[in-house]
Parts: C-alpha cells; structure tokens; sequence
C-alpha cells in the first residue's frame, strides 16, 4: 500500500469515526458537518464501512437513536452521498433500506409527542478509559429537545456535564487523590452522566443526588443502563437530596465524602443560598479527608455567576476557576457556545 493510500485510509477512518460519535449522540442532522466527512468520491467499499461502523444493528447494539433521528441523519447523509457517487456507483442497499424503514414511523415535525419522547443517547469514550468490563461509552435515556419539563430541567444531559467529563478523563491522573478510592458526592445530577462517567473511571463509590423525584427515578434507569447489576449500590446508587435545610437531616451529610461534583447547579440565583449551604456543610464536615468540589457552570448570565461567586466568598471555603478552552470541548457535540468554567472548591 503507497504511502498516499495509507494516509487517505486513516483519513476516512477518522471520519467514519467522527460520523459515529455524532450520530449515536444524535447530534441536530443539520448541524452535522456531512460534505466535510463524506470523501469528495463515494464508492462502495466506503458505503460498506460506514453502515457497518455507523448505521448497521451491530454497531448501535443495544440501544440505538430514535428512528426518528435516524430518518433525519439518513436523509442529509444520502442527499451528499447521492451527489458524490462515482461512475457506475450506486447507493448501498442496506444504508436504502435503514432508511426506507424509517419512513414509516409518524413525521415528527407535527407531532410534540414524538419529538419529546426520551430516546437513548449514546456518548463514546476514549478507548480504554474504563475498567476492563466496561463498553467505552455511556447510554443515557434523554429527552434531548426539552430545556425543562414536569418543573425540573434534569430530562437532558447539558453541556456544563459534558465539560465536566472531558475534565476528569483529562484531568484524573493529576487530582490531588487519583479517583481509584475516591467517594464521590454529585449534586444535581440530572441523567447522572457524570456520575456514571466517574464511576467508569474507577471512583470507589458514587453516590447520584437530585431534588426531583422523577429526575432519582430516572437516574436509576441510567445507572441501569451503563451499569453490570453486580456492581450497582455497591459503587453506584442514586438518593434524593434537595439543597439547604429541607433535608438536614440526611444520611448524605453524615457519610464521608472526598470529592463533590455538580454540572450546570448554579444557574438559578434563587437556589444559590441553599446550594452553598449544602457545599459547605459537606466540604466542612469532611474536612480532614482534604475534599474537594469540582463544580462547572455554563456562563449564560454573568450576574448569576457573580452572586454564586460573592455567596462562596461568603462562608470559610475558597475556589479557584478556570475556563474550558476548545481542548476541553473535544469529545462530544455540545449544543451551545456559552463559556464554561470550572470551579474548585475547597475548606481553607
Ligand atoms: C440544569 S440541570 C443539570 C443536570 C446535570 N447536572 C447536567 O449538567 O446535565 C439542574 C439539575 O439540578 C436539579 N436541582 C435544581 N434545583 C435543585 C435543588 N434545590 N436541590 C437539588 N437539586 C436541584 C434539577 O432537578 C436538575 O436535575
């Protein structure tokens, strides 16, 4: 094989690569960038790998997107792919027929029911970031379309989650503790994305709080989905836990925490007071264990951000902050281009 050939190989791989990432996280169809990861010639061998290393069943085994979305994806994928057809080539029957089979599902343009339905998500991983047990990718059932539903807003997995995970794969050999042993605490966890991510990446025990009910109920069929049933309540549990005095009482503030993580908590300055609350009384209580809170906050509204800041300041804990570069914006598709910053904090 010529040299040229080699590299023009690792170049169609990357993108069969990058075609699948976006489409098991179910990326909008339109935002995805098809002429530059369709070659300028589309033949039959490259039609080939990418339905058996994007679309095929093997590929998107056990919980593939919504047909729905597939119908979308196929639709902008055929439309380049159609166009960029070589001489005597033709469109891949099985790619025709995933599509074909699509069609008979109800047009969710005109139907709020359809588009609001939760539908898996899968998130791939770096390879070999997990235990050896473990798939190298994280499935949450997600209603991807809506900002907030049922009075909670923990249906999705949001970006400041998403930066919060790109941190601790990139960060975790350096933490002051390696997470091999940590105890770690998430508050308003949402889908948990995190932390089914750090429980993953070895973190001794997770424990997945969120005030809403329905939001636990949810978490638990995540942690369900990512996590082999001999390993649940052992390493990963979930538990109900509304900030401030509410829950005062909890076992929560009673058990050993080394690590607090929280991914977009900060954004409502009517809750700040109780979430600060909850940090320093857990971060306080724990003290002798040199605990940390590792919280990421998307910056839609400088004032909220700076009431968050001046309530920390506040109470005896200090933090740090550091914004997420595009390096830290690598793995997934995040729907926004809000900044996003990343605060430590701890006890002084
Ligand atoms: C914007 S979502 C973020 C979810 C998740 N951390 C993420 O980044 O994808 C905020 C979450 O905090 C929870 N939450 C809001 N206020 C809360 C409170 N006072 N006590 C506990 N959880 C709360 C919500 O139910 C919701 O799941």
């Amino acid at each position: 094989m010529s040299g040229q050939q080699g590299k023009l190989d690792d170049a169609v791989s990357d993108s069969l690569r990058r075609l699948r990432v976006l489409y098991l996280q179910s990326v909008p169809a339109d935002k995805i960038p098809f002429s530059a990861l369709i070659p300028a010639a589309v033949n039959g061998d490259f039609q080939e790998a990418l339905y058996n290393t994007v679309l095929s069943e093997d590929a998107t085994a056990p919980y593939p997107p919504a047909a729905r979305y597939t119908r979308r994806f196929l639709r902008l994928l055929i439309d380049t792919s159609q166009k960029r057809l070589g001489e005597d080539e033709e469109l891949n029957g099985d790619i025709l027929t995933l599509y074909l089979d699509t069609l008979s599902e109800s047009d969710p343009s005109t139907n709020f029911a359809d588009i609001t339905k939760p539908a898996y998500i899968t998130y791939i991983l770096p390879p070999s970031c997990c235990l050896p047990f473990e798939e190298s990718k994280i499935v949450i059932s997600e209603r991807k379309q809506l900002l907030s539903a049922d009075g909670h807003t923990g249906s999705r997995t949001w970006e400041a989650a998403l930066a919060l995970g790109e941190y601790f794969l990139s960060n975790a050999t350096s933490l002051d503790k390696p997470l091999w042993g940590t105890r770690v605490l998430e508050l308003g966890a949402g889908t948990a994305f995190t932390s089914i991510l750090l429980s993953k990446i070895r973190a001794e025990y997770v424990l997945a709080t969120d005030g809403d009910e329905r939001v636990c109920e949810a978490i638990q069929t995540n942690i369900n989905l990512n996590i082999p049933k001999e390993f649940r309540d052992k390493s990963i549990a979930v538990s109900q836990l509304l900030w401030g005095t509410t829950q005062a009482d909890s076992h929560i503030y009673f058990d050993p925490w080394d690590l607090i993580v929280g991914g977009d908590i900060t954004y409502d300055t009517s809750d700040l007071s109780d979430l600060i609350y909850t940090l320093n009384r857990l971060l306080q209580k724990n003290k002798e264990r040199s605990p940390a809170a590792i919280i990421s906050a998307t910056m839609r509204n400088e004032d909220t951000i700076r009431e968050f800041e001046r309530q920390l300041a506040g109470t005896s804990l200090t933090f740090t902050s550091q914004e997420v570069g595009a390096d830290g914006r690598q793995l997934w598709y995040y729907g926004s281009d809000f900044p996003i910053r990343i605060y430590t904090i701890r006890t002084i």
